[in-house]
């Protein structure tokens, strides 16, 4: 009978230790799960990320966004720019352009002695950093809708974003009348990036998060020096921004013959792509 309870007994405790085993190991498992909890979520959120930043190198250049300022009437460029968004695999979100005959708009402009259709070039810019800061993305591409692409846009991009500076304030894909500055990296690839040189002309540029902050305040266009493009180049040969560009331009305008452009002063350019996206989908240059 005395060994029986005591089996009892023992039974009993045990099972008591059993309980006890077993909420001590749920608490420490809880406890766990709770404290590491962040952890899993920091490595699913940076595989998003690496997702994130994969599809848009892909389909934005490596860039946050790309916007295409578009006067609404020029179905034509937009047709084109279309039909090169999807060969490319590229996302190009339009941007209405301020019209030249935008006047009430335009009187928002300050005094310098510019005609119209600079004036609203200006503005068209202007209105893409206040979006883009809007929008809340770390960088954008700008384009203007005659640019055209070089038919490996994504490589080159995909070399010129390994050399880029992460410091990098202002990068022009596309210029005009520049003359090449000092290299930088080791690129031996055909388009390389250089330190920018008076860069003129914004068919085809990038701008980072820390440049829009700076050019929303430095070129308000109440205080206007000259045409946006001319603008900007003063700031960079000021040292204000830092700067970049791409030599050859891998982004050009198409040449403007039949098609006069509306946004910039119609510059006559002599550049030329290697291999002309545009030409190549059969569109006359
Ligand atoms: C992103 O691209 C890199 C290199 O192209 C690749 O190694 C990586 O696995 C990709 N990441 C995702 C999440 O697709
Ligand atoms: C892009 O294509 C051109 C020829 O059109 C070639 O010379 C260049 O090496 C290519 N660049 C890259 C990064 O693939
Ligand atoms: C341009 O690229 C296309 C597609 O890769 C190729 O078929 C064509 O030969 C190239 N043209 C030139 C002038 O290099």
């Amino acid at each position: 009978m005395k060994s029986d309870y005591s089996l009892i007994k023992q039974l009993h405790q045990s099972r008591c230790m059993i309980k006890i085993f077993i909420t001590i190991s749920m608490t420490i498992l809880f406890y766990l799960i709770f404290l590491l909890r962040p952890l899993f979520d920091y490595y699913s959120y940076k595989e998003l990320k690496l997702q994130k930043q994969n599809k848009s190198l892909d389909r934005t250049l490596g860039f946050d966004h790309i916007y295409v300022i578009n006067l609404d009437y020029r179905m034509d460029r937009r047709k084109r720019l279309d039909d090169i968004a999807s060969y490319l695999g590229l996302d190009f979100k339009y941007f209405p352009a301020i019209s030249k005959d935008d006047v009430q708009t335009l009187n928002r402009y300050g005094s310098a002695d510019m005609n119209p259709s600079a004036k609203a070039c200006y503005l068209s810019h202007y209105y893409i950093y206040k979006l883009m800061v809007a929008e809340n993305y770390n960088s954008a591409l700008i384009l203007e809708d005659d640019a055209d692409f070089e038919l490996n846009i994504t490589d080159i991009m995909t070399d010129i974003h390994r050399d880029l500076p992460a410091s990098w304030e202002v990068l022009y894909v596309g210029h005009c009348f520049e003359s090449v500055g000092e290299q930088v990296g080791k690129s031996s690839s055909v388009h390389r990036l250089y330190k920018s040189v008076s860069p003129m002309c914004l068919h085809a540029y990038a701008i980072s998060y820390s440049a829009v902050h700076k050019l929303i305040e430095l070129l308000d266009p109440v205080i206007p020096r000259g045409s946006v493009d001319y603008s900007l180049k003063v700031l960079i040969d000021e040292g204000k921004i830092s700067s970049y560009s791409v030599h050859p331009q891998p982004i050009v305008q198409w040449k403007a013959t039949d098609n006069p452009s509306d946004i910039t002063n119609s510059i006559p350019l002599s550049f030329s792509l290697l291999n002309s996206t545009s030409r190549f989908l059969g569109y006359k240059q």
